[in-house]
This record gives structure tokens, C-alpha cells and sequence, in this order.
């Protein structure tokens, strides 16, 4: 997820483009560049935040400009690889935000025409081709390019032949924003609340030719009419999208994130992850190591493996790997890390290839230093996460994990397809959620009075118990404790009673009779039982004093939407608790010490 920005108008572009870009950090900031167009087109780009761009550059006239803040996905954060990108001639500049699936295919065709690529990243295609059709008229170009690219885009162009911006959307948010004798485009309203609250929201396959003065949209060829919208938020409140924490708006974000992080996977030719190309071995079992929700996703991990793959998988704490046995050579070892600065975990990573193992490590940011260690990274597509408590960078953790165990599955043919069908109806199922949320805080203004909380959850809800218990500690700073179910009995029951909650995951799988049992012995001991159960569950409505439905779906895929209602839970409880909710206490978004 990367910012874009766009303006033309009667104004010098520099600074206000650069104004607008530092709105637009919160989308990714690991490199930042603008283009300005007046007799030629000048690019200044590097692998800075916008505050260390501003520094860097001298004044560049023009009164049209792009500009963009980068969130890497292909090709690490470096000068080459910051947008905008250019052709050939360097008269035609693009920033871009999205991901260009087909792009290896198009830089081999385009070089073997003879263009020039100097980056590694996917987007640089996209002026190669606008060059390749260009005849005098951008917009026109850049339709002939849209109809040889795949995959999601907000994209915009600029020439010094021509005084106007033209952009076009896909699968990826951009808007325009109206002035007086000056418009902007953007990736979204914060970047130009500081200049006009008139906006204009793009649909997918709008291209648009924005002047200073005017500005015409086409959809499939044909002029479309967009109503003008005006916006009220402030600057912070549109950074959250309009939510009130970033917590909830990351929560909300769920649906897209499975799509892009499945949909950049289902791309690939190859598996997404080659254990015996790797360590030369053929794959006998797994060790996972991480830590925090990333070790929660790992742990879930693990029963996906062994139910899929049927091979032994073994997960552990990456700051108690030192203590624990080496693996052996035939052992495909996985690190996760939302971040990929995480010390502990980086340190398990560095002893591992110490040891002379290969690792792999499912990230989210490109380039971290975990993917500089691993030997191969498995990049989930969350985008950045800036709230504290991770939510939709655990999920994305989940989806790797599932290809991961499609890739190497040993189940039969038809029940792998119904597992591939029910995946793609994942993120339906997560909005479903979502558009249930006030079930969920009707629950969690029941839960805020609580002090002591525990949630139980059995097979492979039982790390999904024990991430609901640190979400609600994390956020609500409610003392919460996850267990497996059958648990209970061997100590905990001690504390039961009114005052100790009970949250459990009945999720009707081959745990669900036993779950029954044990719930009805958390009644008996007085707890109040909020259950999760799937839509249509009438017997869980007799035992639990409150039900959170969720929408019934293969029990292997069940931990994403009882992760997701637990974050929700969490997200209500804070809030009803006046919790500083996206930085909770004493904790940091990624923990650099040992
Ligand atoms: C989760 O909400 C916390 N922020 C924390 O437990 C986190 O998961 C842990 O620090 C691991 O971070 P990483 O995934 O960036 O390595």
C-alpha cells in the first residue's frame, strides 16, 4: 500500500506536492519522489521519508507534479526503485500504487523491443508501455497500456508535452480533489484536506484527464458523471479513514488483505515456498518459530501443516529457540514476523543459519531485516500496520500458511478443491463479521466490568484462544489468559466463578462435542460464558449467557473468522474501558531488544 499524489494548477507544485505526500506516510514510508513537469520532466526520488526529501531538494519549477510514498512490495526500498519511474526518454513519469501481476512477462517482451529497465520493481512497466502507444495523447496511451497490465492499480502520468495529469484506477483507492483553477488527485483525502474538501472518488476502470480547470472522466471509453462529495473530517480523522482508531479501521481492512495477499500468491507459477530446492533435503517436518500474534499464527500454522500435509510441525517461542533442540536436516524451518525487526525472532533467525539451516520467513515488510537474513521470504500483503496490537497482518500470516500447506497438501483432489473453494469465500465471510460488529460490542460492554477473563478454545482454535486473550490484554488491559478447553480442569476451574468470564470457541468441528462438555462445566462453576459459534447454533444459545455468531465455513479456515470477531471484542472492551487503544502501554509496534 503506497501513497500517490497528483496537482496542476497556477501554483509552484513542489511544496504542496511534498505537503501532500507527508499526509500520506501512514500508507508506507520507506522511500518517497516526486516529478515535476514544465519544458522537461525532473524526477527526484530516494529511499527517505518525505521530511529527508524536502531537505534534499533543490526548487524545481512547475506547475505539475506527481508525487508518491512507498510501501515496497517488489524490490527493496532504494533510489531505483522509488517512484516516479520513467520511459526511455524520461519525458513520460508514473507513480503507482497496487501491484502489476504480470510484469516479468512485459519487462521481458518490452527489453527484448529494445526498452531499458533500471529497477526491480513492478510498476516500472508501465511508462515503457505508455511510451511504446504513445501518438501525442497520454490518456490514450495509457488506456492501450491498462489493456495489458493485470493486477490492481492507482496510477498517474505525467508528460511535459502535455498540461494535464491523467490517471486510472483498479483495485486500488484514488480520488480528485477540486480547487479554484487547481485539482489534485490522490490515493486518499488526507493528502489534500490541507487545500479543498471537494472530492471526487474514482471507481474501478475510471481513467481520468485532470487540468487545472477541468476534468473529464471515462469509464470503459464512455464519459462518465461523478458526484462531488464534501468531506468533514479532519487530517487525522481521514488518515484513519474515518474510523476512530487504526485498530478498527486495520480490523475493517481484512477482507481486501486476504484478497491481495491470496491474490499475489494464486499469481505464482511456482510454490511459494521451495523447502527441498532450498536445503537440498526432501521436506520430513516443519519447525515454526516466532513471537507475540505471530507466534499465535504459527501455532495455528502448525495444525494446517499436519492436517494437510501431514507432516509433524513444531513451534517455538523464538526467544526460547536457544533453549531448545536443534532441527534436524530434513526439517523445513519457517520464521514469521508482521515487522521483520523483531530481535528475538531475528536472533533464532541468525542462530538457525548459524547452525547452517535454511530459513524461511513470512513478513510483511519488504525488505526488513528478517527477509535480508531468511534465504527465502513469503511476503503477506497487509500493508502497513500502525496500530500496536496486530490484527490484519495476522490474518495475511494465516493465508501464506494455508498456500503454504496447499502447495505441499497431501489430501485428495476433491476435498483440495472445496479447500480452495472455501478459501475464496473467505473474505465475504470476514465482511459478514464485520457488518455484525454491534452483536460483538453489545459483548463487549457486558465484558468491560470484567478484571479477569478466560478464553478456551480446543485443536486448532486453541492458539485462536490464546490471541483473543492477548488482543484483550493488549488493548483493554484486562487480565486475560488463553487455554485449551481441557485445560481447565487441571487448575484454572481454581479460579472460576462470577467474576471470571469465560469466552469459548465452539466452532462445530471434531472438537465440538467435547467444547459442549466443557462449557457446561464453566457454567457449573458460576463463570459467565460468551460463546463463538457458528450462525444457527441453538444449542449454544441454551448454555451461554451471550453468543457471537459467526458464519459457518471449513473448520481449517474457522481461526480467521474467530480471530477476526475476537479482535472486534477486544477493539469494543477498549473502548468501553476509555483505553488508548492503537498505543496501548508499555508496548511498542515491533521490539528491537532482547
Ligand atoms: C501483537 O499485537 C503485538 N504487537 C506483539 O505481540 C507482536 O505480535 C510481536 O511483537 C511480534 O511482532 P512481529 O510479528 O513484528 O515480529
Amino acid at each position: 500500500m503506497c501513497g500517490i499524489i497528483g496537482y496542476i494548477g497556477e501554483r509552484q507544485a513542489q511544496s504542496i506536492l511534498l505537503n501532500c505526500m507527508a499526509r500520506l506516510e501512514y500508507r508506507g514510508y520507506d522511500s518517497s519522489g516526486i516529478a515535476l513537469s514544465s519544458t522537461n520532466i525532473e524526477v527526484y526520488k530516494d529511499a527517505v521519508r518525505v521530511n529527508e526529501l524536502v531537505k534534499a531538494l533543490p526548487k524545481i519549477d512547475g506547475i505539475a507534479g506527481i508525487g508518491h510514498t512507498r510501501w515496497a512490495t517488489h524490490g527493496e526500498p532504494s533510489q531505483v526503485n522509488a517512484h516516479p519511474h520513467c520511459d526511455c526518454t524520461g519525458n513520460i513519469a508514473v507513480v503507482h500504487n497496487g501491484v502489476i501481476h504480470n510484469y516479468q512477462k512485459l519487462k521481458e517482451q518490452l527489453s527484448q523491443e529494445g526498452h531499458k529497465f533500471v529497477s526491480e520493481t513492478d510498476t516500472e512497466v508501465i511508462p515503457h508501455l505508455i511510451e511504446k502507444h504513445y501518438q501525442g495523447n497520454l490518456e490514450e496511451a495509457l488506456e492501450a497500456t491498462l489493456h495489458e497490465i493485470e493486477g490492481s492499480y492507482a496510477i498517474a502520468a505525467i508528460t511535459a508535452n502535455e498540461p494535464k495529469l491523467v490517471v486510472a484506477r483498479k483495485d486500488s483507492p484514488l480520488i480528485i480533489g477540486l480547487g479554484d483553477r487547481e485539482n489534485f488527485i490522490a490515493s486518499d483525502v488526507p493528502a489534500i484536506l490541507d487545500y479543498t474538501n471537494r472530492v471526487i472518488y474514482l471507481e474501478d476502470g475510471d481513467v481520468a484527464v485532470i487540468r487545472k480547470d477541468e476534468v473529464s472522466i471515462k469509464n470503459d471509453g464512455t464519459e462518465v458523471a461523478k458526484k462531488e462529495h464534501q468531506i468533514s473530517w479532519t487530517v487525522e480523522d481521514a488518515q484513519k479513514g474515518g474510523y476512530e482508531h487504526f485498530m478498527l479501521k486495520e480490523i475493517h481492512e481484512q477482507p481486501k488483505v486476504i484478497r491481495d495477499t491470496l491474490g499475489e500468491y494464486i499469481s505464482l507459477a511456482e510454490p511459494i515456498a521451495n523447502f527441498s530446492a532450498l536445503s537440498g533435503q526432501p521436506l520430513e517436518d516443519m519447525l515454526l518459530v516466532a513471537c507475540g500474534t505471530s507466534y499465535h499464527a504459527a501455532l495455528v500454522g502448525k495444525y494446517i501443516i499436519e492436517e494437510l500435509v501431514r507432516i509433524p510441525a513444531r513451534v517455538e517461542l523464538a526467544s526460547e529457540l536457544s533453549y531448545t533442540q536443534q532441527p534436524l536436516a530434513r526439517t523445513g524451518i519457517v520464521a514469521i514476523t508482521q515487522s521483520g525487526e523483531t530481535a528475538d525472532t531475528l536472533n533464532a533467525m541468525r542462530r538457525l543459519k548459524g547452525a547452517g539451516k535454511k530459513v524461511i520467513v513470512i513478513n510483511n515488510v519488504v525488505s526488513s531485516s528478517a527477509s535480508r537474513i531468511a534465504d527465502q521470504t513469503i511476503y503477506v500483503r497487509a500493508g502497513p500496520e500502525i496500530s500496536v496490537a496486530a490484527t490484519k497482518s495476522f490474518t495475511a500470516q494465516l493465508m501464506a500458511l494455508y498456500w503454504l500447506a496447499l502447495s505441499y497438501s497431501k489430501v485428495d483432489i476433491s476435498r483440495l478443491d472445496s479447500l480452495v473453494m472455501e478459501l475464496r469465500q473467505l473474505p465475504r465471510k470476514v465482511q459478514q463479521i464485520l457488518d455484525n460488529a454491534e452483536e460483538i460490542a453489545e459483548c463487549a460492554r457486558y465484558l468491560a466490568k470484567y478484571e479477569n477473563v478466560f478464553f478456551i478454545g480446543r485443536g486448532i482454535n486453541f492458539p485462536v484462544a490464546l490471541e483473543g486473550a492477548l488482543k484483550l490484554k493488549e488493548v483493554s488491559y484486562i487480565h486475560a489468559e488463553g487455554y485449551s478447553a481441557g485445560e481447565l480442569k487441571h487448575g484454572p476451574f481454581a479460579l472460576l466463578g462470577i467474576n471470571t468470564p469465560v469466552i469459548a470457541i465452539a466452532t462445530q468441528d471434531n472438537t465440538y462435542q467435547t467444547m459442549l462438555t466443557n462449557i457446561k462445566e464453566v457454567k457449573a462453576r458460576k463463570s459467565p460464558l460468551i460463546a463463538l459459534a457458528e450462525e444457527e447454533n441453538g444449542v449454544i444459545g441454551e448454555l451461554a449467557d451471550l453468543v457471537i455468531s459467526v458464519p459457518k465455513i471449513d473448520a481449517v479456515f474457522s481461526p480467521v473468522t474467530n480471530a477476526v470477531a475476537l479482535q472486534l471484542l477486544a477493539y469494543y472492551t477498549a473502548k468501553q474501558r476509555g483505553c488508548p487503544i492503537d498505543t496501548p502501554k508499555n508496548l511498542a509496534k515491533s521490539v528491537t531488544v532482547e
